[in-house]
């Protein structure tokens, strides 16, 4: 067990059971009302070492845990393990502690392989990104946004050849809506896959809708469960902001395991598109924003040693909003990623070079970022855009700025690259290196997609 990578000590608070055989009674003695014990685990693989010390550093008990060892989860954050004559009830201060501790423990004797999700996601991004999508609230954002919706049914139902007795996986399922949809077009069996608490949600509409000898819903991750065969059809909308936040995707490309030969994958493929654009007011309204830091008598303090870290702070964000399409300067570049092929790997580090032939004069503040997706049925091809020429879907565009404007006038080439660094944070750090090449102008920049600023009304 390699205990060097991630955190092995954990504030709990510990209760020894005793049974009196006597009375025939369990007794609880409460060693510790307060969180100021520490368990500590280490160990081998097979059998590991739980050991409790106090604020002193004193050992207040140590026991192993092997497979063969009496223990369960108790409640959210509780631990109970019976290592000989009395049981001990681990209570952990956060849900967050305990699931660190079961993955070491499922881990250190041999219950768990970890899973592709776990290897490349922090514990704290999963349990925040799965909270958001067990609410309804978010799943209803989603349901509403009627060309996103309208589009997956469109893809589905005029290629209904695609699924008519087929065999269907949804990755992803939330509410069940693109399931419902497969089933529509004539599936003959649905797997519905959610890891949040909204996989509930849709059992009770797969119920109510009379369609549980057609739909099973799975609860868990893509990546941990498994199923009876394998399907004909992968369907899912594993898409975030700038196409590629949440790191859903690679899921998506993971459940292919489970895709028969020849089977297919709506949405298909990707293209991201990339394009600079010219927006003063943009520019001067995002470096405005850290002015607050400029003043020298903030309740009699000077904040101005901060200005610049607050700037630095801004300009990592990307902006999620909306624009004009004449403000961008040049065609745009296009990167695609092909669903059938690709593997998880190659959305850790995304290179996408740019070359772009000027279309007009004026400063360049940054590169507008979109995606479309295409649905490749046997049919017909239909396509999700999120091109700022079409009607706008609840994933916005979303721009990122330099860190200085350049000049650049109509005939001239700006060139350079985009780097998408998969972080564990489910998303993505960008960075941004831009020059024009007559004038040998540069700029650039880093921002941290999982942080973008909101900017539409
Ligand atoms: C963008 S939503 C789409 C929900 C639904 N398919 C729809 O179209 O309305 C993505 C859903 O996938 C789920 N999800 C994300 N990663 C997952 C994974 N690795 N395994 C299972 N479900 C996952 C999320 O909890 C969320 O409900």
């Amino acid at each position: 067990m390699d205990m060097n990578t991630e955190r092995d000590c954990f504030p709990i608070n510990l209760l020894f059971l005793n049974e009196d055989p006597a009375v025939g009674e369990i007794r609880l003695s409460k060693q510790n009302q307060k969180y100021d014990l520490t368990l500590q685990v280490s160990g081998e693989v097979g059998e590991i070492e739980l050991t409790v010390k106090d604020s002193d550093g004193v050992c207040v008990s140590k026991f192993s845990v092997s497979r063969e060892t009496e223990c369960c989860k108790v409640g959210t954050q509780s631990f109970l393990v019976t290592p000989g004559y009395f049981s001990i009830l681990l209570h952990f201060s956060t849900q967050i502690d305990f699931q660190a501790f079961q993955k070491l423990l499922k881990r250190g004797i041999g219950h768990e392989t970890i899973s592709a999700f776990d290897r490349r996601t922090d514990d704290s991004s999963a349990l925040q990104y799965f909270q958001f999508y067990g609410c309804l609230s978010q799943q209803q954002n989603m349901l509403q946004d009627y060309l996103r919706t309208g589009t997956y049914q469109k893809a589905i139902l005029v290629n209904e050849v695609d699924f008519k007795g087929k065999t269907v996986l949804d990755v992803g399922c939330g509410s069940g809506i693109l399931s419902f949809f497969a089933v529509q077009a004539g599936a003959k069996k649905v797997y519905a896959v959610e890891a949040s608490s909204a996989a509930k949600y849709a059992q009770i509409l797969v119920k109510s809708n009379n369609l549980s000898d057609k739909i099973t819903v799975v609860a868990g991750k893509i990546e941990e469960v498994s199923f009876p065969e394998d399907v004909d059809v992968i369907i899912s909308e594993p898409i975030g902001y700038m196409l590629l936040n949440e790191r859903m995707l690679e899921s998506y490309l993971h459940s292919r395991k489970w895709l028969k030969p020849n089977g297919k994958m709506f949405p298909t493929f990707s293209d991201i598109h990339l394009a600079p654009f010219t927006d003063e007011l943009l520019y001067m309204e995002h470096y405005a924003r850290s002015s607050f830091w400029h003043q020298t008598s903030f309740y009699g303090i000077n904040l101005s040693g901060l200005h610049s870290a607050s700037s630095d702070e801004f300009f990592k964000q990307p902006i999620v909003d909306t624009f004009d399409m004449q403000i961008l300067m040049a065609k745009s570049v296009k990167y695609s990623i092909n669903f059938l092929e690709a593997k998880e790997e190659d959305l850790h580090r995304i290179e996408i070079p740019f070359v772009f032939q000027l279309l007009q004069s004026g400063l360049i503040h940054g590169l507008a970022i979109w995606f479309d997706v295409a649905f490749v049925g046997s049919r017909v091809t239909i396509w999700l855009s999120t091109s700022p020429s079409e009607p706008l879907t609840h994933w916005y565009q979303v721009r990122c700025l330099l860190q200085t404007p350049l000049f650049g006038k109509t005939g001239q080439t700006l060139s350079g690259t985009v780097l998408l660094m998969a972080n564990r944070r489910q998303s993505y750090d960008i960075h941004i290196t831009a020059v024009v090449d007559q004038s040998g102008f540069k700029s650039g920049n880093s921002l941290d997609l999982k942080n973008p600023f909101f900017r539409y009304a």
